[in-house]
C-alpha cells in the first residue's frame, strides 16, 4: 500500500480492482455528471491565502461537531451497500471511523443492521441516516433502530424524492443483488418483507414535505440534521423546522445533474443561517486543502463519501481509515502552512476566489 500516496491513488486502484457492475454504481453521477465533476474542480476555484509568522509548532486538527470532540474535522458521509465494495461493508466503514476518531454515518440502504455497525466500534458516536418511507410505520421502525442501537444523531435525506438518472449503471446493466440483504429496511417492512432490493427505492415518499422534518425533530429525541441542501430559503426553512444541523448538499452529484457544486452554495447557505445551527458540507473533497477551503467558507466539518468507499474496496478497514488518515494528514500540513493552530482559527480571509 506504499505506493498508495492520495486519494486519487485510491480510486485508481479501487477501479482495478471492482467489477463494472459495482465500480459504476459507486462512481456514477447524475446525468452528464456535470455536477459531479463540479464537485471536484470547484475547490480549485478558491485559492489560500496562507499567514505568516504565526508560531505553527504544534497544530491539531481537532474540532467539536455537535458536542462530539472528533480528531478532525471529517465525518464519513452515508453510503448505500458498502458490501459489494468489501464483504465488511459497513462494519469494516464504522472499525475504521472509530480508529481515525470521526463520526460515521450509517444509511438506512446499508448492508448491515444497525446493532451490527454498534457493536463494531461500541464507544464511537455514529449517526444514522434516514429516508422517509410512503408508510410511515416503516420509517418509524428505522428510526427505533437507530435509537436503539445508540445512534447520536438523525441525518435526514431531503435531495432523493427520486432517484436520480444514473447511466452508468443502466449501460453495466447493474441491479442491486438481493444479497446482501438491507436489514434495517427489511426488518421495517415486516410483512412486506417480499419486495426485491430493487423496488426498495419505491418505498421512499415522494411527497416528503417540511412537514415531516417538523414532526421528526419533535417526535425524536435525537438532533436531526438537514442533508442535501442548497439555498440559502432551504437552510432558513430547515432551522424554522427544527433541525440541529444542516448539510449542504447534491448527494454527491447522483440526484439531479446541473446544479452548482456543493463548495459553491456554501457561503449562501452559512450567511443565511448564521451561528443558528452548525453547517457541514459534502461533495468533491479529495484533499485536506478541500477540507481548509471548506472550513474557510464557514463549515463546521466536511462529510467524505466515495473516498472511503475506495479505501474499503483496497483493503477493508485499514484501507478506510488510512483515506481518512491521508486527509486529516494533508489538513494539518494545510493548516500549518497557513498560519493556523487548529482549525478554530481558520477564517473567511484564509480563502479568496481564484479569477
Ligand atoms: C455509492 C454511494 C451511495 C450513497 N448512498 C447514500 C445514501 O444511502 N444516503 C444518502 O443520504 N447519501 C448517499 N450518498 C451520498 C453521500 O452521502 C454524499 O453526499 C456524497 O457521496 C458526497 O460526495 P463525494 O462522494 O464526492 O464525497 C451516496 C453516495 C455514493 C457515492
Amino acid at each position: 500500500m506504499d505506493d498508495l500516496l492520495n486519494v486519487f491513488d485510491y480510486e485508481r486502484r479501487a477501479a482495478d480492482l471492482l467489477p463494472p457492475g459495482p465500480l459504476g454504481y459507486f462512481a456514477a453521477g447524475a446525468g452528464d455528471e456535470w455536477t459531479l465533476r463540479e464537485n471536484v474542480s470547484a475547490y480549485r476555484r478558491w485559492t489560500l491565502r496562507p499567514r505568516l509568522l504565526r508560531d505553527v509548532e504544534h497544530v491539531t486538527t481537532m474540532r467539536t461537531v455537535l458536542g462530539h470532540e472528533l480528531a478532525a474535522p471529517i465525518i464519513v458521509a452515508p453510503m448505500a451497500y458498502q458490501r459489494h465494495a468489501h464483504p465488511e461493508g459497513e462494519v469494516a466503514t464504522a472499525r475504521a471511523a472509530a480508529a481515525f476518531g470521526t463520526i460515521m454515518t450509517m444509511s438506512t440502504m446499508a448492508t448491515s443492521s444497525p446493532a451490527e455497525v454498534a457493536a463494531a466500534a461500541p464507544e464511537a458516536p455514529r449517526w444514522f441516516q434516514l429516508y422517509v418511507f410512503r408508510d410511515d410505520g416503516v420509517t418509524r421502525s428505522i428510526v427505533d433502530q437507530a435509537v436503539e442501537a445508540g445512534f447520536r444523531a438523525i441525518v435526514l435525506t431531503i435531495d432523493a424524492p427520486y432517484f436520480g438518472r444514473r447511466e452508468r449503471d443502466i449501460r453495466t446493466g447493474w441491479l442491486i443483488p438481493e444479497e446482501p440483504a438491507v436489514p434495517a429496511l427489511e426488518s421495517a417492512l415486516g410483512s412486506m418483507r417480499s419486495t426485491s432490493v430493487t423496488e426498495h427505492f419505491k418505498l421512499i415518499s415522494p411527497s416528503i414535505s417540511w412537514r415531516d422534518v417538523e414532526r421528526l425533530a419533535s417526535e425524536t429525541r435525537l438532533p436531526v440534521l438537514v442533508k442535501g441542501i442548497h439555498t440559502a430559503e432551504d437552510a432558513v426553512l430547515a432551522v424554522e423546522h427544527g433541525a440541529a444541523g444542516i448539510v449542504v448538499s447534491n448527494h454527491g452529484g447522483r440526484q439531479l445533474d446541473g446544479v452548482a457544486a456543493s463548495v459553491d452554495v456554501l457561503p449562501e447557505v452559512v450567511e443565511a443561517v448564521g451561528d443558528r445551527v452548525e453547517v457541514l458540507v459534502d461533495g468533491g473533497i479529495r484533499r485536506g486543502v478541500d477540507v481548509m477551503v471548506a472550513l474557510a467558507l464557514g463549515a463546521r466539518a466536511v462529510l467524505v463519501g466515495r473516498p472511503v468507499l475506495w479505501g474499503l474496496a483496497v483493503d477493508g478497514a485499514d484501507g478506510a481509515q488510512r483515506v481518512l488518515e491521508l486527509l486529516r494528514d494533508e489538513l494539518q500540513l494545510a493548516l500549518g502552512l497557513c498560519g493556523c493552530t487548529s482549525p478554530d482559527e481558520v477564517t473567511r480571509a484564509h480563502v479568496a476566489r481564484a479569477v
